[in-house]
């Protein structure tokens, strides 16, 4: 036994005890006649002291010690006269006697402490280093936590898991695949899953109706700071089951990891916010609830007084910041630098101020009476001190900027705080996207997603008008899942595949091997998958997923500890009957 107890769990009730314990220096304090060493394992740190006049020749073998060391160490526990409440071992410290250099260690490239010095692509680098420090190790042990209680809790509602094959065959719809190429059969590739999405429903016509999975999937995709190159889902099918059969038994997942992991009790069931609802309201089929905000149409109401901006915009929309009546010229200006922003996109910000002292202001206020401005308040219901924030447009362009813009007032009116949580289900997404540069439509969320009934009358005369029986849960603006009742009769099945611009013989080549499968009873089903990554990083109180996976990519897809995407060598390549075409020098 290399050691009786871990650094973290020795405490007053253990005094007197002879222990051993191992780990890493974390730091070590020379102060003459004693030197304090700070040992660190997965578990905690526990201070142990050498004493010069007890032992002078271990108390030189402590003096060097290097950080990041491995030893053994073993020794009586003793109470601290100088506790430190901060540290769950605070209150003692070991009298050691023994000291065992297990390995010695290069001086690390960064502090192993909470907070670091060492840059995003050093860590990465010697990411088992960074794993070791306890911000990063406490969210992959949080993730751990999440995943047995995503697994007790579908065990106990009767699902089972089942591993489907990281080889599979490339789509054309979705995101880009990532492939990898035959050497059995030279010329020809797998694919890497997007999501097990037609095979947990070839389960589905196997039987095993209440299947889930926590799984890998691989998109070649732009990269942010919710996206992973390679990422988790917690992945569900069910059959025999309606849209609220499955929303109700995944919303009990939700309640039950919030208050397993948070703490937290959602006793109303989350609310279900039809998409046209979403986008008018927020211009967002993810938006944030923590805070309100609504979007007003100042349509109607603004246009014909001589006001061109407005006059020639298909949309006005206006948000109220309540409280920000007395915002300067300054914050203003930057509200509008944010909204002018490439990636936003506005052309400009109209606002309007209501002063504490019932005054009104607007910065077009050469077209509008004052009788003009109290119609705009009322409509946009705001109230004596506050400030409306007005953009206009073409509709679907405004909507979205109004989004980012209600988004960033939330954050500077601190409205979006971690510890909140305001899930709903945003459903009736539309069926189909058209796609300008393709010029056609592709399904907006996979070609098995299932028409809402009333609407599949327009599927061939007015197929942007159909509305799927699709949904997304969304906490506090993050898109955690999503899913959909399946298509389960082929004739819906084929006709979802003309309106794609598939032919038969397109449809056939593949997905065949579903559509065949269909024609042996396939059963009502549906499902969902959530983003595992997301969900943990929202509960460890984060943006970025990439904290929450042990070894994750970097924002162009590369791993810098594994170098790696690399070149393989001229006889894998030959192998695979593969040449690479010579890169084009301008
Ligand atoms: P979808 O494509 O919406 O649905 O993915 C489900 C959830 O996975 C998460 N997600 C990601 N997380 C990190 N990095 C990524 N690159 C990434 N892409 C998606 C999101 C998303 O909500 N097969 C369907 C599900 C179904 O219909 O059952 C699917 O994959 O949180």
């Amino acid at each position: 036994m290399y050691r009786t107890h871990t650094c973290g769990e020795l405490a007053l009730k253990d005094a007197g005890r002879n222990v051993t314990l191992c780990g890493w220096v974390q730091k070590s304090r020379d102060l003459g006649g004693m030197t304090f060493v700070d040992l660190r394992d997965r578990y905690g740190i526990t201070q142990l002291i050498f004493n010069m006049d007890t032992d002078p020749e271990l108390c030189e073998q402590a003096r060097r010690l290097g950080r990041e060391y491995v030893i053994q160490s073993s020794g009586k526990v003793r109470e601290r006269s100088n506790k430190n409440p901060k540290m769950p071992t605070g209150d003692i410290e070991i009298d050691v006697t023994g000291l065992t250099v297990l390995n010695k260690s290069e001086l690390p490239p960064f502090t192993i402490e909470d907070e670091s010095d060492g840059g995003e692509e050093l860590r990465m680098k010697f990411r088992y280093l960074d794993l070791r420090r306890n911000p990063v190790k406490n969210n992959i042990i949080l993730r751990h936590r999440v995943a047995q209680e995503v697994r007790k809790y579908m065990d106990s509602i009767g699902f089972i898991e089942v591993e489907t094959p990281n080889l599979i065959k490339s789509t054309p719809e979705g995101a880009r695949d990532f492939v990898v190429p035959s050497r059995m059969q030279p010329g020809t590739f797998y694919a890497l899953p997007q999501s097990p999405q037609t095979l947990k429903q070839l389960l589905m016509v196997a039987g095993f109706d209440r299947y889930f999975q926590l799984v890998k999937c691989f998109r070649d995709e732009d990269l942010r700071a919710d996206r992973q190159p390679e990422f988790s889902q917690i992945d569900c099918e069910m059959s025999f089951v309606e849209r609220d059969d499955i929303l109700d038994t995944f919303e009990g997942l939700a309640k039950y990891l919030f208050r397993q992991v948070k703490g937290v009790e959602f006793n109303e069931p989350f609310i279900k916010l039809p998409y046209k609802e979403a986008i008018e309201n927020y211009g967002s089929d993810k938006p944030d609830l923590r805070f309100g905000m609504k979007f007003r149409d100042l349509t109607s109401l603004v246009k014909g007084k001589g006001f061109q901006v407005f006059d020639g915009s298909e949309y006005i929309g206006a948000i109220c910041a309540e409280g920000c009546s007395d915002y300067t010229r300054k914050q203003t200006d930057e509200l509008t630098e944010f909204i002018k922003r490439p990636q936003i996109g506005a052309k400009g910000l109209v606002y309007m101020k209501y002063g504490t002292d019932g005054s009104l202001k607007s910065s077009a206020d050469k077209f509008y009476t004052p009788d003009d401005l109290q119609k705009w308040s009322s409509a946009a219901g705001a109230k004596p001190g506050d400030l409306l924030l007005i953009l206009a447009g073409e509709k679907r362009k405004t909507l979205s900027a109004l989004s980012e813009l209600r988004l960033e007032m939330g954050n500077r009116l601190g409205l979006r705080k971690k510890d909140i949580f305001c899930p709903l289900w945003v459903v009736d997404f539309p069926l189909l996207e058209w796609d300008e540069e393709e010029k056609r439509f592709f399904a907006m969320h996979h070609p098995f997603t299932s028409p809402k009934p009333e609407d599949l009358h327009l599927m061939e005369t007015d197929p942007g008008k159909v509305r799927a029986n699709a949904y997304d849960l969304v906490i506090n603006g993050v898109e955690i899942g999503g899913g959909s009742v399946r298509i389960h009769d082929p004739g819906v099945q084929k006709l979802m595949f003309r309106v794609l611009g598939f032919s038969d013989a397109e449809a056939e080549a593949q997905f065949g091997f579903l559509m065949n499968a269909f024609r042996y009873g396939a059963p009502p089903h549906g499902g969902i998958a959530f983003g595992f990554d997301r969900w943990v990083a929202m509960f460890g109180g984060q943006d970025s997923i990439r904290d929450f996976i042990a070894f994750p990519k970097n924002n162009s897809g590369r791993d810098v500890m594994l170098d790696t995407p690399a070149p393989i060598s001229d006889k894998q390549l030959g192998e695979l009957l593969i040449e690479l075409k010579k890169e084009k020098k301008d």
